[in-house]
């Protein structure tokens, strides 16, 4: 690829720092400046990785960025990203993409009118071993897929991120929060969702910071921390998903899925690498497939971390004038099957879908090598 397109950030919190470092490992990207409400972190993370700091507009205007990655906090989403494109740049915004359905519809009319793009995390499905999966499901390895069970539940987060509130208030929650992780895996997996039913609560009215440096600080809980759903997909297969900040110890596994012949244990959908398992009926083998996929390997304290991979196949894509992986329509439908889940959580009733998307194309080992500097 000749052609290289501008990287601006708007947002230096927590997660900028893995997007700087990881940038320069991808080919058709390069991070030029970055900005925040907060002047001072946009200077800090400037100096960290070599970047320009700006002031939000002065990003905005600047000639050298085509593509503004959107790193704010969730309620925050839907209008930086719709500044971004009425300034006439593509967007690629960090999950939850946006917090309804029409916010995610707004964004495609105004992009589609344009010409611009709209990307979304989660790029982890993008990974080596989400990738053997799909490619396990397509061959029809362990049959076709009739249901499934997620599990993604944990005592909170408010004892690692320094400014947890988000997550305890609308557009936080470990449906809006991690449920992309899990929900773009299923469907990249087995296409889009046809209706829901949950059951939603939340164990504690506040949660009490253990993190540094506002320990001992109290957070209102403003959104339920334990939704218990079901998702029933157009293929038919239905799967069981579990979401909690409430749960101290569980034995389950992430990600089971269960064939007319046998199953897939896939790994934690928050992360790029991790081993893939099935089963012929009841007996465990390997999957008889050569993988050598470059998102599996190692490349960041020991872990496969490969964010930046959406963004540089969004940028690839639009050099190339194709489809990119990480679309806006992909993206839509996940927010709607995550918000159809808390309705359906605060109304008691079953959700028939709205929206759909195609699967994004899967990532080959080759494709993937083609992403990378
Ligand atoms: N921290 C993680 O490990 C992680 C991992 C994956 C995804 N994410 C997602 O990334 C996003 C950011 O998370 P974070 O942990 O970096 O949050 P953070 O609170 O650490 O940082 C957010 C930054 O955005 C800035 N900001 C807020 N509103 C803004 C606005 N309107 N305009 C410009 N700047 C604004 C804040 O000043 C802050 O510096 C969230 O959507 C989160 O879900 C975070």
């Amino acid at each position: 690829m000749s052609k290289t397109l501008g990287i601006g950030v708007i947002g230096c919190g927590n997660i900028s720092a893995a997007y700087m470092r990881l940038a320069p490992l991808f080919t058709g990207i390069e991070m030029r400046a970055c900005a925040d409400l907060n002047a001072d972190a946009a200077k800090t993370r400037a100096e960290e990785y070599g970047l320009r700091a700006e002031t939000i507009d002065g990003l905005l205007a600047a000639d050298d960025i085509d593509i503004v990655v959107n790193l704010t906090v969730p309620n925050a989403h839907f209008a930086v990203s719709k500044q971004v494109l009425e300034a006439g740049k593509h967007v690629y915004s960090e999950k939850p993409f946006v917090l309804s359905l029409q916010e995610g519809l707004d964004l495609k009319a105004i992009a589609d009118a344009r010409g611009l793009r709209v990307g979304s995390a989660p790029d982890t499905f993008m990974g080596g071993a989400h990738q053997l999966a799909r490619h396990l499901v397509d061959a029809g390895a362990v049959g076709r897929i009739a249901s499934g069970t997620c599990f993604v539940q944990s005592p909170g987060m408010e004892m690692w991120h320094p400014n947890p509130d988000f997550f305890f208030q609308p557009g936080g929650g470990p449906i809006l929060d991690l449920g992309p992780y899990y929900i773009s895996n299923l469907v990249q997996l087995l296409g889009p969702v046809a209706r829901v039913t949950a059951l939603s609560s939340s164990a504690s009215e506040y949660r009490t910071i253990t993190s540094q440096p506002r320990n001992g600080e109290k957070i209102k809980v403003e959104t339920p921390t334990t939704i218990h759903a079901v998702m029933q997909f157009v293929s038919g297969a239905q799967v069981t998903y579990c979401a909690s900040w409430d749960v101290w110890e569980h034995g389950h596994s992430n990600m089971e899925l269960y064939g007319t012949t046998g199953t897939l244990h896939v790994p934690d959908p928050n992360f790029f690498g991790g081993e893939v398992r099935m089963t012929e009926k009841s007996a465990f083998v390997n999957p008889s497939v050569e993988w050598d996929h470059p998102f599996s390997k190692a490349n960041d304290a020991g872990r496969a971390n490969y964010r930046c991979a959406g963004l540089a196949d969004m940028a690839q894509a639009i050099l190339e004038g194709r489809p990119h992986r990480c679309s806006n329509d992909f993206a839509l439908h996940v927010v709607d099957v995550m918000t159809a889940i808390l309705h359906s959580g605060d109304t008691k009733t079953l959700v028939e879908l709205s929206s759909t998307c195609d699967r994004p194309e899967a990532l080959t080992p080759d494709a993937a090598t083609a992403l990378l500097a």
